[in-house]
């Protein structure tokens, strides 16, 4: 009696213990140790990641998170850090990258990443991301990136009670906003606020989709339509006339001085992507449509230029499993919709629920469900990173000499230089 009792006794301890690791499987509360997941959201970009980890801690108490973070816009130093790191053998668990060429033609083509298609199998999300979007981290041999928003590049934003002050009205053409630009420039109003070099960069995509129009700006990433064209050598003469009416500490500012300088009224429009929208509504505020409005940038309208930050997976890293984890939170529809609201993006899912996006993200959905769509060259769709850093070359040249036939003799050698254009 007594030895069934207590064969009873362990058999029922063992039950509850099955179930209790069952549970925390499911829970993933096994899950123990580091996890490092690397971007540039510090700061200002930092809430909506924050977000993100906080519905993974929720998720897996036992890892301790590291955000390792590397401040300035658009990765500029980070991804030179990303850079070092996995030359010398040394990936954080998991690392911010624009979907495109940025992962493709750089990581991917180095072999650098793990295909990530078991994951997207095991938990539906084959059908999940819009078709296009997996087909820009994905290839032949495998999926390489979890996509976690879109973003728009091409956006105008402006404070509508200081344009109605100015007498002015959001441009819908380049030519109107060089007719506009005296009327702001004689009343103290700089036109347009400009940042760092790489928003020169952002603001170059925006004037080339404008000046050369979809079909032709597509052309120009696939080396049918040369750098050196007449077509193409108009948008770098159409960006000298515009940086002529920008504000002359320019390379001093961070992205959000800019932001902060049509917020303030000393300037009348600014070209960023949207993750000012993000920073505008979360950071400082501000409520879309009274407190900022916005508008395709000048010829662009009906056009929807976008990016998508993604996550991946190096080999070899430390914590894989917990990395493996965090993709899963990434990809989930409760991520995206905790993630993107805050950040001023929209979610990379086609389920997400768009009641918890304000107007700005509404308005920015509906236009990516029925613009033409085509991708950003400073946010890594386009091309890889080999041509970024050298474009990031050529736009410090044209900076200082404004010279339109250099800026696009220049564009088209470095576009040979890194397989976009073959002569
Ligand atoms: C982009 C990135 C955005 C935002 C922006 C400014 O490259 O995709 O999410 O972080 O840079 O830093």
């Amino acid at each position: 009696m007594k030895s069934i009792c207590k064969r009873l006794f362990l058999v029922t301890l063992m039950t509850i213990g099955a179930i209790a690791f069952s549970f925390s499987t499911m829970a993933g509360g096994h899950l123990k140790g580091e996890l490092e997941i690397f971007s540039w959201w510090a700061g200002d970009e930092g809430p909506a990641l924050e977000a993100l980890i906080d519905l993974y801690k929720k998720q897996h108490p036992g890892v301790k998170v590291i955000n390792a973070t590397v401040t300035g816009g658009s990765g500029i130093n980070a991804k030179a850090v990303l850079k070092t790191r996995m030359l010398g053998g040394n990936p954080p668990d998991s690392f911010q990258v624009h979907a495109g060429q940025e992962l493709i033609g750089t990581w991917v083509k180095a072999k650098r990443m793990e295909d990530l298609t078991p994951i997207f199998k095991e938990m539906g999300w084959m059908n999940k991301f819009p078709k296009d979007l997996i087909n820009l981290i994905g290839t032949d041999e495998g999926i390489w990136s979890v996509p976690v928003n879109i973003h728009r590049s091409n956006v105008m934003w402006y404070v509508p009670a200081n344009l109605k002050k100015w007498g002015v009205k959001a441009p819908k053409s380049w030519a109107d906003f060089l007719s506009i630009a005296p009327k702001l420039k004689a009343k103290g109003v700089t036109p347009l606020a400009l940042a760092t070099n790489w928003t020169a960069n952002h603001l170059w995509e925006s004037v080339a989709l404008g000046v050369l129009g979809p079909d032709k700006y597509d052309k120009l990433w696939t080396g049918e339509l040369s750098f050196a064209s007449s077509d193409a050598q108009k948008v770098w003469e159409m960006f000298g006339k515009i940086l002529m009416h920008t504000n002359t500490d320019a390379s001093s500012l961070s992205w959000q001085q800019a932001t902060d300088m049509v917020v303030n009224g000393q300037a009348a429009f600014n070209i960023m992507g949207d993750w000012a929208a993000g920073y505008m509504s979360t950071t400082l505020k501000l409520k879309p449509g009274k407190d900022f409005g916005w508008a395709a940038s000048p010829d662009t309208g009906g056009v929807f230029m976008f990016l998508a930050d993604s996550f991946g997976l190096p080999k070899g890293v430390t914590n894989r499993d917990n990395a493996i984890a965090w993709l899963k939170v990434l990809g989930s529809r409760e991520g995206g919709d905790a993630f993107n609201p805050l950040k001023g993006s929209i979610s990379s899912r086609l389920d997400s629920d768009l009641g918890k996006y304000n107007a700005y993200l509404q308005s920015a959905a509906a236009d990516f469900g029925k613009n033409r769509i085509v991708g950003s060259l400073a946010h890594g769709v386009t091309a890889n990173e080999g041509f970024m850093n050298d474009f990031a070359t050529v736009m410090g040249m044209f900076l200082k000499s404004r010279n339109a036939k250099q800026g696009s003799m220049a564009a088209q050698a470095i576009a040979i230089q890194n397989g976009i254009a073959t002569k």
